[in-house]
């Protein structure tokens, strides 16, 4: 179910990534779980595939970004609750996400949204076999809302926990979906504040192809959205790709971004100033909103919308093509593209991969929306897959010492980056702080 919550006066600022402070979820983790749970986790190390069985129950929390969600998942794929409490008025308020003020908002909601989940599915935390909350990439002062709720749950009720990457979960939900999607296979994970192609050689092993330079492609729908005056209350992406199904697509020239470059890395900086300077041009005034607008004037901003979705995804299209080769050349065996993250949802832009990946001799793997925007669903899948091969943390104290430091990871990539993706036009603002996943993974099992 949808929660709506109220709006509280703040200024506004845009998506900001903040420094992780020291951690406890250092590495993942492999300990000797107490009895109750230790011959599940060794039947599945030895036999993953096959554990579908559902005797596995997470709890999923996400607080990284304007979303509250917590879902309960059972390790046969069954989603046995799903609930999102959105801040939709904070964004059309402040047009972005002000990370004070979305801290605040998760706060005011979190109890709420996880006792829905557990009541919609039936459970009580005795029922549950471990807890999963996303620990990075996004805003710190998001995720500390949910890895406090989490660690309490656990250490409570003697759960083990596991921290979850955001974008991992974006790409292994789609394993709830389509049941034969087996590593290794490719995916395009797109958002408000992530544009990553990721070759997904195995649990926890991902190599990065491409990301953003500098802006992702939600943050564009989202610029783009909020200048032509449209309604926001649904975030930008869903009213523009609306408008745009009125306009001529060809009607105004943008160009595609990073043509020069022969990689799969993206960039949406420049449309997006290319398509201020058009709204400037055509004196659209984005204080007139789009419901209120004349004939002409309701035209000239849907041609905006619609030329600038061709182009937005044009870049997508033209960046997988380059992907699948790469991914080809590496693992041949590959036999899907996943797409999802909120900007998935677009009927516009699914119907465009798919003709690319069709023409590759691939099929696309598209969650429904509930699922390809942020959710709780997909932090407990990943926490059912990392539990099934026997990574999670011990049970946490239950009671956590006073000023105790969480470990957050506002910046956390996913996996190694590819030899041919590394982009002469990147800039700093993608410099790593904090160890890759994939990094993290390999040295456990290394030790
Ligand atoms: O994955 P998500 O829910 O949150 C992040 O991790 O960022 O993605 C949110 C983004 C927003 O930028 C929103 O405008 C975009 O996904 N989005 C869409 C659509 N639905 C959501 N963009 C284009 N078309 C849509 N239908
Ligand atoms: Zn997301």
């Amino acid at each position: 179910m949808l929660l709506f919550l109220s709006t509280i006066a703040v200024p506004s600022i845009s998506r900001v990534n903040l420094l992780a402070k020291p951690s406890f979820f250092t590495t993942l983790r492999r300990f000797q779980l107490p009895h109750k749970y230790s011959t599940r986790s060794v039947s599945c190390v030895h036999n993953r595939t096959s554990k579908r069985d559902g005797d596995v129950v997470v709890l999923g929390i996400e607080t990284s970004c304007d979303d509250t969600a917590a879902a309960v998942v059972r390790s046969d794929g069954q989603i046995l609750s799903q609930v999102v409490s959105s801040q939709a008025d904070l964004l059309v308020k402040y047009g972005g996400v002000a990370p004070k003020m979305a801290e605040e908002a998760h706060s005011q909601v979190i109890d709420q949204v996880v006792q829905e989940a557990l009541d919609e599915a039936y459970m009580t935390e005795k029922d549950l076999t471990a807890v999963a909350v996303t620990i990075g990439p996004g805003l710190s002062l998001c995720l500390r809302v949910g890895v406090q709720k989490a660690r309490r749950i656990a250490g409570g009720f003697n759960l083990p926990i596991i921290g979850i990457h955001h974008m991992e979960a974006h790409a292994l939900v789609a394993r709830v979906i389509e049941k034969d999607l087996q590593f290794p296979f490719m995916a395009l994970l797109i958002s408000g504040g992530h544009n990553l192609l990721i070759l997904a050689r195995d649990l926890g092993q991902y190599i990065q192809l491409g990301t953003t330079i500098d802006d992702a492609i939600g943050e564009a729908y989202d610029k783009t959205a909020k200048w032509l005056g449209l309604d926001m209350s649904r975030s930008g992406g869903p009213a523009l790709e609306e408008l745009a199904r009125e306009g001529d697509a060809k009607s105004v020239s943008f160009s595609i971004p990073m043509k020069q470059h022969k990689d799969c890395n993206f960039s949406y900086a420049g449309l997006k100033t290319q398509v201020r300077l058009a709204i400037e041009s055509k004196k659209i005034d984005a204080k007139i909103p789009i419901s209120s607008a004349s004939y002409e004037d309701r035209l000239s901003r849907a041609d905006i919308a619609a030329s600038f979705q061709r182009i937005a995804v044009l870049h997508l299209e033209e960046r997988c093509e380059r992907a699948i080769d790469w991914a080809m050349k590496m693992e041949p065996s590959i036999k899907y593209l996943v797409v999802s993250g909120g900007v998935a949802s677009n009927q516009y832009v699914r119907a465009r991969l798919d003709t690319v990946v069709k023409k590759n001799g691939l099929q696309l793997v598209c969650p429904p929306p509930r699922l390809c925007t942020d959710n709780g669903v997909m932090v407990a899948w990943t926490g059912i897959e990392h539990f099934r091969v026997g990574r999670y943390d011990p049970p946490p104290p239950a009671e956590e010492p006073e000023g105790f430091v969480y470990d957050l990871r506002p910046r956390w990539p996913l996996g190694e980056e590819h030899v041919e993706g590394r982009s002469e036009a990147r800039s700093l603002r993608t410099a790593r702080i904090h160890p890759s996943l994939t990094s993290l993974i390999q040295a456990s099992m290394q030790q």
